[in-house]
């Protein structure tokens, strides 16, 4: 069923200007959102959770290089004619498939200035409706997509939703980190204060900001009236401090699975769990790492 607001269906923003540095040389001329998770690009594993969601409008925020992320998206008609002529039909619908996934739009982010910078980039095209906010650097499986979780919160009690979970005091750094007051209900929390990358002892919680955001319009106002903060950049976080003065903020603990692919040593730890789940791969790869440890 699609989750709607309103009369509108709810439309998507995934940021994805990045220079993917953390990747370099890889990165050096091809999208970080490419990289692959066994056979898809990380992205397609995005936009899957949006469409499993419910979420049909999607507007992807790119910038200098990221060309590869359009042509993915975008039907291929020399391989289709290849594939055809092969009478390879199973490829065919998998190829096809991909460019029928969903409404797919893009706008480019002329400055890095920030993710908060970039989520503003989608003002135009969001217009005045609550919209989702899904970060290409982490991938989440669950039964219920994690998006789809925040909708339904969202539904319930017309707020902006944050995804969070709990992170460890090592990992904490990396993240936005909420201070919550007593929950409003299962696994919800009223927010009432946020900082962007703190330290250890900075941290007023340990429930970290995952990339996954139902936020209401207001956020481009607050937006716009946010300075440069962590890193020199327009965060995000600092900008959802700013909306917390006009309106409540919930954070979610949300159920299922999270990987991170924010570095690589992430991106190999989530490849190989992501390659362990698929049954062709399954045993041949545990042997092999069996064999690594003993060797
Ligand atoms: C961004 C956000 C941060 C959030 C994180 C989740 O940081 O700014 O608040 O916790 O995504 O992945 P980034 O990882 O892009 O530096």
């Amino acid at each position: 069923m699609k989750e709607s607001v309103g009369e509108t269906m709810m439309k998507c923003v995934i940021p994805a200007a990045g220079f993917g540095t953390r990747f370099l040389p890889m990165t050096k001329n091809s999208p970080k959102e490419m990289l692959p998770l066994v056979d898809k690009p990380a992205i397609q594993y995005v936009i899957e959770e949006a469409v499993d969601s419910g979420i049909n409008d999607i507007l992807i925020i790119t910038g200098r290089g990221k060309r590869a992320i359009e042509d993915h998206f975008d039907i291929a008609f020399e391989l289709e004619y290849i594939l055809k002529d092969n009478k390879d039909e199973k490829k065919l619908r998998e190829i096809r498939k991909i460019a029928e996934l969903a409404d797919i739009h893009y706008v480019r982010q002329k400055q890095q200035l920030g993710l908060g910078h970039a989520v503003l980039c989608a003002e135009k095209h969001v217009g005045t409706q609550p919209f989702a906010v899904l970060l290409g650097d982490d991938i989440v499986f669950s039964t219920t997509p994690c998006t789809k979780q925040l909708i339904q919160q969202y539904n319930k009690h017309k707020v902006s939703i944050i995804a969070v979970e709990p992170v460890p005091d090592t990992h904490i750094h990396t993240y936005g980190v909420i201070k919550y007051d007593d929950p409003i209900d299962d696994k919800l929390y009223p927010i009432v204060d946020l900082v962007e990358k703190p330290t250890k002892e900075q941290a007023p919680s340990n429930l970290g900001i995952l990339g996954r955001y139902i936020l209401t319009p207001a956020i481009f106002d607050c937006i716009r009236n946010t300075k440069p903060g962590y890193g020199g950049e327009i965060q995000l976080t600092d900008a959802l401090k700013e909306l917390l003065k006009e309106e409540p903020i919930y954070a979610y603990e949300f159920y299922g699975t999270r990987y991170d692919l924010g570095n690589k040593m992430d991106w190999l730890k989530t490849t190989i769990d992501v390659a362990l789940m698929r049954q062709e791969f399954r045993e041949e790869l545990l042997e092999f790492l069996k064999q690594k440890i003993t060797s």
